[in-house]
């Protein structure tokens, strides 16, 4: 499966505006962790934009987040790993555990997007552009700023041997750079 035919799959699964974007930002910044590590840039960004797919008919069931998911892209050509780190992201539901880098960048990169797009929502231009990495990092260590992002999640960036400031300069830039579909 490639970015176009999971952003299709995307826009058949979710009808809210606030899904399109998160997902479409947590693929911008795995693209970019991969080409960090190496990885492939097209499985990560794929693994990225599908994470939540299933997500509008299982949020008030969180026990079958990403297993329905998985059961869709079983009949894909998706490769295993990444349906593992797609469940791994709700490890504390799922009791699917987070093993690989693969599984740790998708869990800080989704979180992150959270802290960033709200990050933006309080500048004066309400614009990606304008957030400051070291800002959104402060931001972590304020709880009552966006609440309901997972900062432990974010922190999971270091099990994959980022800073926590190298890993916000790149979520940042990934999003800057994708500015013209994240903003609405
Ligand atoms: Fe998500």
């Amino acid at each position: 499966m490639n970015t176009k035919e999971a952003l299709e799959l995307l826009k058949q699964k979710a009808k809210t505006d606030y899904l399109m974007r998160h997902s479409q930002a947590t693929g911008a910044i795995m693209k970019a962790l991969a080409a960090r590590f190496g990885e492939d840039p097209e499985l990560w960004t794929v693994a990225g934009i599908l994470h939540d797919l299933d997500l509008e008919e299982t949020k008030d069931n969180l026990e079958q987040h990403t297993l329905l998911t998985k059961e869709w892209l079983k009949e894909t050509d998706l490769p295993e790993e990444a349906i593992q780190a797609i469940c791994a992201h709700n490890e504390e539901y799922t009791g699917c555990k987070r093993v690989s880098r693969f599984d740790f960048a998708l869990s800080a990169a989704e979180a992150v997007t959270g802290l960033v797009f709200a990050s933006a929502l309080v500048l004066p231009d309400k614009k990606l552009a304008s957030v400051k990495p070291k800002s959104v990092k402060k931001r972590i260590k304020e709880k009552a700023f966006a609440k309901n992002v997972d900062r432990g999640s974010i922190l999971l960036c270091e099990k994959i041997d980022l800073t926590v400031d190298e890993f916000m300069e790149i979520s940042v830039k990934a999003m800057q750079d994708e500015a013209h579909v994240l903003e609405v």
